[in-house]
């Protein structure tokens, strides 16, 4: 696909889709507790839609309307049936990795597929702590890769696991394993991962504590349904947050961003590069707000530690700032970019060079010098997104800072894994109008 190029004068408004951790989760709680539950604004992207259709197959009745509206008729964990085929995961380690959680403790056997590059991704990290729950899940390897065998065990049982990596998907299969077994699991965060799971249990009528760096949960929980209202996409709204800051003269105001804390670390990143950033219409109810950018001087920092995992989705876009940033900016501590849907070190490192950017991968993140006015070095450059939508949404923001020559994008579809009208939403900024 040719990729836009030499923009200037982004404009106008943008409600960015619906966020998709929390969409992914509103069906899985939905189809485990009992009644009806009512989802607004689901994202209907690749990922969750193949959660919703492995919750089909897994005999949930769901029914979606044409507004974005999505009802479920839950019957609880026991009101799940076995599956005929084997449910495909498609490209979402959040629907594996949570489900795998969910199935743990069901009354019969599952195979968990997924696509090629879901099947190289590591499921050690949530085979460990279920198996200690006395769930009886193999991987096909001794990596435990796709396919994910989960037979039926007698009753699972609650654990004390400190987790070795700062990750959400794992910390939620454990809460969903939890929900099942009877007594405390107490999962211990040396650094908090995105908390959505923990919120939506107390949302579907469940009890969970959390003290310090410790969670608890007493099981077994029956869940309700109830109604869930997602908010846009903060990760979504990263690209044109970034577009908005390096595109001259532009200014962009994204409507209904989810601010969930755990979430935020681009806002403060934005700032500490003096990034001029607003937020306003704050609703701390749905925590969403209105963010608006303008065309920024910007300074490098450095980025590590505890607000890795508040912004490891967005890190690709990051970087992509970083090469317009004046100075050096330095990402560590963010080895799990190597076993998102690429490695994203090798990835951002790879192509942004290919557009004549400053930037080293090293071991845990990425060393990048700006500011380097970005170009293309043949007069049609090929460039990839490796198969990973965040990739393929960085490039084309990095394509509208080249003033001379073409960008053709390979496996450019991978964009609609996550925002599926990503480019129909940049081209309205280009024309200044909104998609409101
Ligand atoms: C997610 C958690 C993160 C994130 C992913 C979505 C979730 O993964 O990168 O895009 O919805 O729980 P990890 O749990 O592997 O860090």
């Amino acid at each position: 696909m040719k990729l836009l190029t030499n923009q200037t004068k982004l404009r106008g408004t943008l409600q960015v889709p619906a966020d998709k951790s929390i969409s992914h989760r509103s069906v899985m709680f939905g189809a485990i507790s009992y009644g009806e539950t009512v989802i607004h604004n689901f994202l209907r992207a690749q990922d969750c839609l193949s959660t919703l259709q492995l919750f089909r197959n897994l005999g949930v009745e769901i029914t979606e309307e044409i507004d974005q509206t999505i009802r479920i008729n839950g019957k609880g964990i026991e009101g799940l049936c076995p599956s005929s085929s084997p449910l495909d995961c498609g490209n979402s380690g959040t629907t594996v990795r949570l489900v795998s959680g969910i199935l743990a403790g069901a009354a019969f056997s599952s195979t968990l597929i997924g696509d090629a590059s879901l099947s190289k991704r590591p499921m050690n990290r949530i085979i460990d702590p279920l198996t200690q729950m006395n769930a009886r899940i193999t991987g096909a390897t001794e990596k435990g890769l796709l396919p994910l065998k989960i037979d039926q065990t007698n009753q699972l049982i609650p654990i004390t696991y400190e987790m070795p990596v700062a990750s959400a998907q794992v910390k939620s299969a454990i809460l969903f394993g939890s929900l099942q077994a009877e007594g405390t699991t107490t999962i211990i965060e040396k650094t908090p991962s995105r908390n959505h799971t923990e919120e939506m249990i107390q949302q579907f009528g469940g009890r969970i504590q959390q003290s310090g760096k410790e969670i608890t949960l007493v099981g077994p929980q029956k869940l309700t349904g109830c109604e869930v209202n997602i908010p846009g996409d903060i990760s979504s709204a990263a690209f044109f947050i970034v577009a908005g800051l390096l595109c001259p003269e532009s200014e962009i105001t994204l409507k209904n961003v989810g601010i969930n804390p755990t979430r935020t670390g681009i806002l403060d990143v934005v700032k500490q590069m003096n990034g001029q950033i607003k937020l306003t219409e704050e609703d701390s109810v749905n925590q969403s707000a209105t963010i608006q950018v303008k065309t920024s001087e910007l300074q490098g920092i450095e980025i590590g530690g505890a607000i890795i995992p508040r912004l490891i989705d967005e890190l690709p876009v990051i970087a992509l700032l970083a090469t317009q940033a004046k100075g050096t900016t330095r990402i560590y501590d963010a080895e799990e970019l190597k076993v998102k849907e690429t490695n994203r070190i090798d990835a951002v490192a790879t192509e942004l060079t290919k557009l004549g950017a400053k930037i080293q991968a090293t071991e845990d993140g990425l060393i990048i010098e700006g500011p380097t006015p970005l170009r293309v070095f043949q007069k049609k450059q090929q460039v990839s997104s490796h198969n990973d939508h965040r990739i393929g949404m960085m490039l084309q923001i990095a394509a509208l800072l080249v003033e001379t020559g073409e960008i053709e994008l390979a496996e450019a579809e991978a964009v609609a894994i996550s925002y599926p009208q990503f480019f129909g939403d940049l081209a309205k900024l280009v024309q200044g109008t909104s998609n409101e």
